[in-house]
């Protein structure tokens, strides 16, 4: 068989459905119980052999993405070659079409789609757990963009457990001016944390537990049942930092919305609808309150990382 000319990949973003923060760890991680929801908002990677490793990007948002080493694409690209003794000589191009302004692990899908991609591209035949384990290495959320659907994240959120998901479940985000820097909002829960005097440690902190609850309604594509377990940890240290995000959740949910919460570190809101119909109607009364830069709908569960026919 010849070598393809390209791969492309379309990788999911997320939605944190419960985002539970334990204690500060002596690695300046946090461990977590991460319940991720891949949604249907997708970016599109696609790898051609090049002389060099360079990178491109189209899309309204794409004058906001790096185009250097540091993009999570090229880093993917950097380490799978490593890993195999060859040279990371590719062309990635990403059709950017998830927010970034953050909380919806967009550059996380960039890293798991090259990944994915240049495996493919290179036909090295890797299995999805050494895949799983350069996700690991790349950041926290990457493992979950390359298997999409559900599933709970132990660890600093890299450690996965598939969990079972009916739907449709219809969401509406809301997409900030400017992102939030990840660290900070972490930082941030900190602060807040020994502010009120609990500590915020690992020795302070209670482990991070999914909840029952949360779990049975994902299982069950109850949306009530799901608006009503769905909860994030970093809220209060995102509207801490970006307080004018209340009247974004205050919109939705004065809109109907069945829940509104900060997708994980934010700035991105997300709300849950009760249909198709009312996901609309929340989408139109949250961008006429001006209270964010844009709104995007869509459902969820999505699928993982997917190769293209070409
Ligand atoms: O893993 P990732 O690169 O996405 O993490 C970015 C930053 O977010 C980390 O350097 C850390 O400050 C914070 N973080 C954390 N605990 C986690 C995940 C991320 O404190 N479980």
């Amino acid at each position: 068989m010849s070598t393809p000319v390209s791969v492309s990949v379309r990788i999911p973003a997320k939605v944190n459905a419960q985002l539970a923060v334990g204690g500060l760890r002596p690695d300046g991680f946090h461990d977590l119980a991460n319940v991720f929801l891949a949604v249907g908002l997708y970016d599109e990677v696609t790898v051609t052999p090049a002389d060099s490793l360079r990178i491109t990007a189209s899309g309204p948002d794409a004058a906001q993405i790096p185009l250097d080493g540091t993009n999570l694409a090229a880093r993917a690209a950097v380490a799978l070659a490593a890993r195999h003794g060859i040279e990371p000589d590719v062309h990635i191009h990403i059709a950017k079409d998830i927010p970034v302004a953050g909380g919806m692990a967009g550059g996380s899908a960039d890293g798991a789609g090259a990944l994915l991609a240049c495996d493919a591209l290179w036909r090295l035949n890797s299995t999805q757990d050494e895949l799983l384990a350069i996700c690991a290495e790349l950041g926290s959320d990457v493992p979950f963009n390359l298997i999409g659907g559900a599933a709970l994240g132990r660890g600093r959120g890299e450690i996965l457990t598939p969990l079972d998901v009916r739907g449709p479940f219809h969401w509406v985000f809301a997409v900030a001016d400017g992102g939030l820097s990840t660290p900070a909002v972490y930082r941030e829960c900190d602060r807040l944390r020994e502010a009120s005097g609990s500590g915020a440690t690992t020795a302070d902190i209670p482990d991070p537990e999914p909840a029952p609850v949360l779990i049975e309604a994902l299982a069950s594509g109850d949306a009530r049942a799901l608006a009503a377990a769905l909860s994030n940890d970093l809220q209060p240290a995102a509207l801490s930092l970006r307080p004018s995000l209340a009247e974004t959740l205050r919109a939705g949910t004065d809109a109907g919305a069945l829940a509104a919460l900060v997708s994980g570190s934010g700035p991105t809101c997300a709300f849950l609808a009760g249909s198709a119909e009312e996901a609309e109607k929340i989408a139109d009364a949250v961008l006429a309150s001006g209270t964010c830069r844009t709104t995007r709908v869509t459902t969820s569960p999505a699928p993982g990382a997917t190769i293209l026919p070409a």
